[in-house]
């Protein structure tokens, strides 16, 4: 078993803010991502597949593959976006790293399957301090 990991970026805005709370526990809770008017992340995001190499190619996985199935299905979605409004899979979700990664891996899951690859885990850095991973439970 092997495992292959391809990062890809994407730059998007949120807001981290229960309209039922007031300013100040956003604020508390939430610090700088409650930002009324919006803030942006430069996110990277890592995706990991395992399996066996194929004894033709050498290979997991094509990694070109492996680009376009994340591009695709979640960087053309979310880069240049924001995350609390115009992104679909996000809707009604807090957007907080850890609601993205588990997200993302639920998209890619079945999309990695259908190739009979096994998606092993969404890693997702918002800043360079802080990062989730998520290996689907
Ligand atoms: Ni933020």
């Amino acid at each position: 078993m092997i495992y292959l990991t391809r990062r890809e970026r994407f730059s998007a805005a949120h807001k981290l803010y229960r309209e039922e709370w007031s300013d100040e526990k956003n604020e508390e809770v939430f610090g700088k991502c409650s930002n009324p008017n919006w803030h942006g992340h430069n996110y990277v995001l890592y995706v990991t597949v395992n399996g066996d190499v194929d004894p033709e190619t050498g290979f997991v996985m094509n990694l070109k593959k492996m680009k376009k199935i994340i591009t695709e299905h979640i960087i053309d979605k979310v880069d240049h976006k924001n995350l609390n409004l115009d992104v679909d899979f996000m809707k009604d979700k807090m957007p907080s790293t850890e609601n993205i990664a588990i997200e993302i891996f639920k998209i890619l899951e079945p999309v990695f399957k259908e190739k009979k690859v096994n998606l092993h885990s969404v890693r997702l850095h918002e800043t360079e301090n802080n990062f989730v991973e998520y290996f689907g439970k």
